[in-house]
């Protein structure tokens, strides 16, 4: 059987898990002097309220818990200061990146759904990538 082909985009940003997103975004602008930070925005179906801090580089996500059932409510029982929660990749076709992921015997964790960036995201297991929460994100379209 031939390999699908799998290439790997440019990271897209860094997640971090934090107590109290307006705390954090004032900690990024009056510590690190960034201006360039998103208003925060709900993910209802994804538990988390989020923000993204723009670099040059990339982005710094960060994420609080929402609603009772979110996903880093753990994470940060855990970590009551917040930290590094996990990194994001691109992928050209996120489809084609499960398949692919699968084929490799990584453990997809979700069915693509709709991520921050409004395309769809997967998140591969810890476990089988070095104890890393890796999200893969379909990379935005623009027409
Ligand atoms: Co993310």
């Amino acid at each position: 059987m031939t390999k699908r082909p799998f290439k790997l985009g440019p990271l897209n940003h860094v997640g971090v898990a934090v107590p109290d997103i307006s705390k954090s975004i004032s900690m990024y602008k009056t510590i690190f002097e960034v201006e360039a930070i998103t208003e925060p925005k709900v993910l209802v179906e994804q538990g988390v309220t989020f923000a993204f801090v723009n670099l040059p580089s990339g982005q710094v996500e960060l994420i609080e818990p929402y609603g009772d059932k979110s996903p880093i409510t753990k994470f940060l029982e855990k970590n009551p200061k917040g930290g590094q929660h996990h990194i994001c990749f691109e992928v050209e076709d996120i489809s084609t990146a499960c398949l692919a992921m699968v084929e490799k015997g990584m453990r997809v964790l979700n069915a693509p759904r709709i991520g921050a960036h409004g395309t769809p995201v997967v998140f591969l297991h810890p476990s089988d990538a070095g104890g890393v929460l890796i999200e893969l994100m379909e990379t935005p379209k623009h027409t």
